[in-house]
């Protein structure tokens, strides 16, 4: 049954090299694979395995966060031993608190020294360091620096401007000949990167965060009906039809083969954007979200995965030692210098090689270390329901069935019904 609930829900991604088939691993991890996630994922964990002779099996998980999140729900749930060490979201240790091991009990007080504290704070549930920080994130709009200067424009500093500059160069460029330009492209799917989409959104047009510190529903106010109003209005003009259903990696392929003016999107499409062979190496700028008009203020969505222990692996210490490793500076290090993954150790962003690799680690600073967290703290367990439920009203706001005022109403009820039985 374990087993295949695994082999059915996960892609055995490899055998790590050198190790005979034959022999059960001693360990198994399940990592990402958005990007370039998977190999630094099996690099680091062939490291571990060249220092320490034990074996790990790595296994690839869906890039949807919202589908990750279901995937381990039915692992834990069924109390399987199949995966004993977990990437998981900045959102879900609430979520999956009851399922994982107080690492602190195993590699001591001193676990996450020198690690964000804010993230330490997110990652201990109930006094327990239920994951280590891995690496953070935070929204970031990608821009071309060579169409804006063809065109004469300033990276735009607002949305508004940013919509009649992405409108602009998108016309230009398509009269020129390029059919294929788009002006916009982000996060549109009905899944959790929509959430973080649209909670930029609000919060940089002073509409709040959904759900407050303090448990209060905040969501029905003009300013985030306006917020959603204006995504809505990008659809079918600097955004395709097509972006209703892009996450990360949909995104980031239109941008990289040259195709839009604008991207939002993580800090990893950063190093792929400037690789080899990609379309618009050279041309990349990286710079704050844009605030929501004169008044508003730039709104990162704060996101990041951890590594956590099953509470059911039968090798509580091994799988301990494995997360101390890959979360330890030196990995850290050299995830953010090979594919610009920002490290959660403070020290590494005076790093110099670290700032020769990925500029914005310190240009951005200030955007990392203040972004905006989606509300899964104040609603705790039932977070799930309340990003699954903002991030449905907002894709009905984008693709035309509600408009913003009617949607935040609607998604307001549907949160106070849900504050009644669960925070
Ligand atoms: C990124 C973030 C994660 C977020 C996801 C949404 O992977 O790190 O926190 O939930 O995107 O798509």
């Amino acid at each position: 049954m374990k087993k295949t609930l695994l082999t059915t829900a996960i892609t055995l991604a490899s055998a790590t090299a050198g190790i005979s088939q034959a022999q059960a691993a001693e360990l198994t991890i399940s990592c990402g694979a958005v990007g370039a996630e998977l190999t630094l994922c099996q690099e680091g964990v062939e490291a571990w395995e060249e220092k320490t002779g034990h074996e790990v099996d790595v296994v690839s998980t869906p890039n949807s966060s919202t589908e990750r999140l279901s995937l381990y729900q039915q692992i834990l749930s069924a109390n399987s031993s199949d995966i004993d060490v977990m990437q998981i979201d900045v959102v879900w240790p609430g979520l999956l608190a009851n399922h994982l091991l107080d690492l602190r009990e195993v590699l001591g007080d001193d676990a996450a020294e020198g690690h964000f504290d804010t993230i330490v704070t997110n990652n201990t549930i109930d006094d327990r360091l239920v994951a280590m920080p891995w690496f953070t994130d935070a929204g970031v709009l990608y821009y071309r620096e060579d169409l804006l200067e063809k065109h004469g424009f300033d990276v735009p500093t607002t949305w508004q401007e940013l919509t009649e500059t992405a409108r602009a160069i998108k016309q230009a460029e398509r009269e020129a000949g390029n059919d294929r330009m788009q002006g916009y492209v982000f996060q549109g799917r009905a899944y959790e990167g929509l959430t973080v989409n649209a909670l930029e959104w609000v919060a940089s047009h002073g509409g709040g965060n959904v759900v407050e510190a303090d448990g209060e529903v905040s969501i029905n106010n003009p300013q985030a009906a306006e917020a959603l109003d204006l995504a809505a209005s990008w659809i079918g003009d600097i955004s395709p039809n097509g972006v209703l259903n892009y996450t990360e990696e949909e995104a980031r392929g239109v941008f990289q083969g040259g195709n839009a003016v604008f991207m939002r999107n993580w800090p990893y499409a950063w190093a792929l954007a400037q690789s080899e062979d990609s379309d618009v190496r050279g041309n990349v700028g990286v710079t704050q979200l844009p605030a929501g008009g004169e008044d508003g203020e730039s709104a990162a969505g704060l996101g990041g995965w951890n590594l956590a222990v099953s509470r059911y692996t039968e090798n509580p210490e091994l799988a301990a030692d494995l997360v101390a490793f890959l979360t330890g500076e030196e990995e850290q290090k050299r995830r953010a210098v090979e594919a610009s993954y920002n490290p959660t150790i403070d020290a590494l962003y005076q790093d110099d090689e670290v700032l020769e690799a990925v500029p914005f680690f310190g240009t951005l600073y200030d955007t990392f270390t203040n972004a905006v967290a989606r509300p899964s703290a104040p609603t705790g367990d039932a977070y799930g329901r309340v990003s699954n439920a903002f991030f449905s009203a907002t894709h009905e706001v984008l693709s035309g069935t509600k408009d913003g005022a009617q949607a935040v109403e609607d998604l307001e009820n549907e949160l106070l019904r849900l504050k009644r039985r669960n925070w």
